[in-house]
């Protein structure tokens, strides 16, 4: 009964007898493949030596995970993914009613700082109202985002992707002229059913993350579907194609201390970021029930790739 409760959670359980696996359920054999793909061969050893240096937590694939040990004689434990146990974003934030005790305030100092703008004629003066000005639409942009965060609600249509790209070739050329955004769309590929609009704000994020860590030169967008990787839709069974898109960016890579950080919200490594641009893109990505991945080598550049069930069944999932 124990045992069926632990592989309906998804928390691997391995028992180890004279240092071999006795017993296992499938997550474990799971997290065996995760280690495999990050370079760990010899799994139980790499956990005996995190047990025996007094480790609760270990990092696979940027992914955090605990240890528990049930008991030492036979060896028993259970190792599971910290993720699911964070509260979701919509748990963290009470939004309706944050953003509408701050919505008075913003107003009133928006006002009065145009106000003071267009009424004195001290330069000085003038200069403080600007700054405040300024950092007034900043609070208001991330309250926005906060909003957009909890909550998300999607509104999806059949689109073409020629005029989605249109869209961003344009918008990002505005902010960013010294780039050349190279396009490359599989050529049977002329519509896309999804939220367009959303869609279009998670690529752009992470498009203008490239642009800002590369400045000049060309960025590579593919959108292809990827037949080597299927989304089981729940309801019917049914293996559904994926889209993938990817943004190539040659900038300054990021480091591996800030790789696991990327998608914490208010997480940013610039002065005007507000770190919240990937983590719309996750939650956009993630309520289309796709996933993001990240590739990145320092000097070398990054590449993002969003993966998103293609058709219309999904909506229905
Ligand atoms: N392509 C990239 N190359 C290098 N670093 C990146 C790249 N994409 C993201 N990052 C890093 O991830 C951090 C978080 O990115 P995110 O988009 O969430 O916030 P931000 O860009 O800092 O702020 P905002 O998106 O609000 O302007 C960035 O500050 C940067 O350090
Ligand atoms: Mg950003």
């Amino acid at each position: 009964m124990a045992e069926c409760k632990i592989n309906d959670l998804n928390i691997a359980y391995f028992e180890i007898v004279d240092g071999r696996v006795k017993d296992m359920n499938p997550a474990a054999e799971k997290l065996l493949m995760l280690a495999y793909e990050a370079g760990i061969k010899d799994f139980k050893r790499y956990l005996a030596e995190r047990l025996n240096a007094g480790d609760v937590m270990l990092r696979l694939q940027h992914r955090e995970f605990g240890i528990k040990t049930l008991s030492s004689s036979p060896l028993r434990i259970l190792v599971f993914g910290l993720d699911e146990f964070r509260p979701s974003l919509e748990e963290l934030f009470d939004i309706s009613s944050f953003q509408h005790e701050m919505k008075n305030p913003l107003t009133v100092i928006d006002g009065t700082s145009q106000l003071i703008l267009a009424k004195s004629s001290d330069s000085y003066i003038k200069k403080c109202a600007g700054i405040i000005l300024n950092e007034t639409q900043r609070i208001k942009h991330i309250l926005q985002n906060i909003r957009l965060l909890s909550g998300m609600v999607l509104e999806y249509s059949e689109f073409e992707v020629k005029d989605f790209l249109e869209e961003m070739l344009n918008s990002l050329n505005v902010l960013f002229p010294e780039i050349r955004l190279a396009v490359h769309v599989e050529p049977n590929l002329s519509t896309v059913t999804a939220d367009k609009k959303k869609l279009f704000m998670a690529v752009n994020n992470i498009l203008k993350n490239a642009c800002e860590a590369q400045r000049t030169g060309q960025i590579n967008l593919n959108i292809a579907t990827d037949p080597t990787i299927k989304y089981i839709c729940k309801s019917s069974g049914t293996a559904v194609p994926m889209l993938k898109i990817s943004i190539v960016d040659s900038g300054t890579g990021i480091p591996e201390e800030t790789l696991s950080r990327l998608f914490t919200p208010f997480f940013t490594t610039k002065n005007r970021g507000t770190g919240l641009g990937l983590v719309i893109a996750k939650e956009i990505t993630e309520k289309h029930k796709g996933r993001i991945e990240v590739q990145s080598t320092v000097g070398m550049g990054t590449t993002f790739t969003l993966y998103i069930p293609i058709l219309k069944e999904i909506i229905k999932a």
